[in-house]
């Protein structure tokens, strides 16, 4: 894999790379916390801007997310992603940060490394190979930045000392002039994921969304879902809703009908919305009216009620659905009264479920809620109470839709974060005239929060 491919374009890069007092001293001026994919954008851009970049994470392989996503092939972004794709208690949050870093970007750095992609679905883009293409770019970006890897190393505790940062770790401290948290979320914790992003927001009292699994499938109760077990393994495009007013969600998507209940697309992107108690809303007919439908098909038809909706839907669950409105599947639509075929045609566009709950983090793709994205800048990412303290990724109350949304916010926050890094180093550096960075860094004003 080439080495000399930026994240960012040459003309972003300081114009020779010095070794800083802080360098010298054993101080770095970045210490990056979580080497997904938030993380290592941020760490490759800001060491190829010049600033001296460490690390961490707990785990010894990296990007494990990265690894397993997509079904091994990565979703890496989406084409068509822009703030309407995100929820978040402050939903213009993300649009600067997707604004200056978008999915082309990400295709062009794709392009100079020379890993190839197709598109699947609805502008969801994923790696012909393998998701160890992505991992690999990132881990040259890095090294293109000279960023210092500590990789399986714990961090217990985060300390301010002074104006740095001092991380305590088992293998001795580290010290840094500013902090990126790049944590991520709470899901799937078997791979890593951990809390620890949250508690040292909070730490510097920063306040939290709550945080609850979504992009998660939802579970179905037993008894209510029987009848429909015997259709598992169908599927079928619909619409699907829930919530109201500024907390609803509606998608057309793909359903899956499982042993357990429902899931696929549709169930996993309507989860994030879902709030327990309340239904979710499926229309088997997509927005048209299947009663007036049936009512026209009623005096031209031939065929048996069954072989009708056949036409929409798999048969089996054409059968299954005339059986639960207690009509004969194998009668003529002409045989049967208005108000039978109205009430049929209200039940496929208005199914109601009420689900049991979620599969929890253990199954959840993301973690909705996290750091309050009003406590930072959202051109810099920065704690606006704490300077030279960032927060990038999953770890903040910016939680993306399914197809590729979740990636193009960690590349885009981990970019935004890494420029502004970047900037402070170089400020100081030239504000002391001597071209390299000192430890007087965090005593300067950062850049603004916005
Ligand atoms: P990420 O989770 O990637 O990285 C966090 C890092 O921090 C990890 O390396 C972890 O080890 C480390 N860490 C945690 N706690 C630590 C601690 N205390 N000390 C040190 N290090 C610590 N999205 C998408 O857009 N397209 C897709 O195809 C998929 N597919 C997908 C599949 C599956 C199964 C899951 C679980 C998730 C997805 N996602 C996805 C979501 C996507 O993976 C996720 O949103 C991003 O990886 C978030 O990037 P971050 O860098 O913020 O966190």
């Amino acid at each position: 894999m080439p080495q000399s491919h930026p994240a960012v374009p040459p003309s972003a890069r300081p114009l020779s790379r010095q070794p800083s007092s802080s360098s010298r001293a054993g101080r770095y001026d970045v210490a990056v916390l979580g080497a997904g994919a938030a993380g290592m954008m941020c760490a490759a851009v800001a060491g190829q801007q010049g600033a001296r970049v460490v690390l961490i994470d707990h785990a010894t392989r990296l990007a494990e997310k990265i690894r397993i996503s997509g079904g091994g092939r990565c979703n890496f972004t989406n084409l068509h992603a822009g703030p309407a794709n995100y929820l978040s208690d402050n939903p213009h949050f993300c649009r600067s940060a997707l604004a200056r870093y978008t999915p082309q970007d990400f295709l062009a750095l794709m392009r100079r490394h020379q890993v190839d992609w197709h598109e699947k679905h609805r502008g969801q883009l994923f790696c012909n190979d393998s998701a160890e293409q992505v991992i690999e770019m990132l881990r040259a970006e890095c090294g293109a930045g000279q960023v210092h890897w500590r990789t399986g190393c714990t961090v217990a505790e985060v300390r301010r000392e002074g104006d740095d940062f001092l991380l305590l770790t088992p293998h001795g401290p580290v010290r840094a002039g500013a902090l990126v948290v790049a944590t991520g979320g709470l899901s799937i914790p078997k791979i890593g994921a951990t809390d620890f992003g949250y508690r040292i927001a909070r730490q510097f009292g920063l306040p939290i969304v709550e945080t609850r699994p979504a992009l998660v499938p939802l579970t179905f109760d037993g008894a209510a879902w029987q009848p429909f077990a015997p259709l598992a393994g169908l599927s079928k495009e619909v619409d699907i809703a829930t919530g109201k007013g500024k907390e609803a969600g509606a998608f057309r998507e793909d359903l899956l009908w499982t042993h357990r209940g429902l899931s696929g697309p549709a169930v996993l992107q309507i989860s994030s919305y879902w709030r327990p108690g309340t239904p979710i809303t499926i229309d088997l007919f997509e927005g048209e009216d299947a009663a007036a439908w049936l009512l026209e098909a009623k005096n031209g038809t031939r065929k048996h009620l069954g072989n009708l909706l056949a036409a929409r839907m798999p048969a089996r669950l054409a059968d299954a659905w005339c059986q639960a409105a207690g009509l004969d599947a194998a009668r003529l639509p002409h045989d049967l009264p208005d108000k039978a075929l109205r009430k049929l045609g209200e039940a496929l566009n208005r199914w109601q479920l009420v689900p049991s709950g979620t599969e929890g983090y253990r199954k959840a793709e993301v973690t909705r809620g996290g750091v309050d994205t009003r406590a930072l800048s959202s051109s810099t990412m920065m704690a606006r109470s704490v300077p030279n303290l960032y927060f990038i990724g999953e770890v903040v109350d910016v939680t993306g839709w399914l197809g590729g949304y979740n990636f193009q916010w960690a590349w885009a926050s981990g970019v935004a974060a890494g420029k502004a890094v970047a900037e402070n180093v170089r400020a100081v550096a030239q504000a002391s005239g001597d071209g390299v960075a000192s430890s007087t860094y965090l005593r300067t004003r950062p850049a603004a929060a916005k």
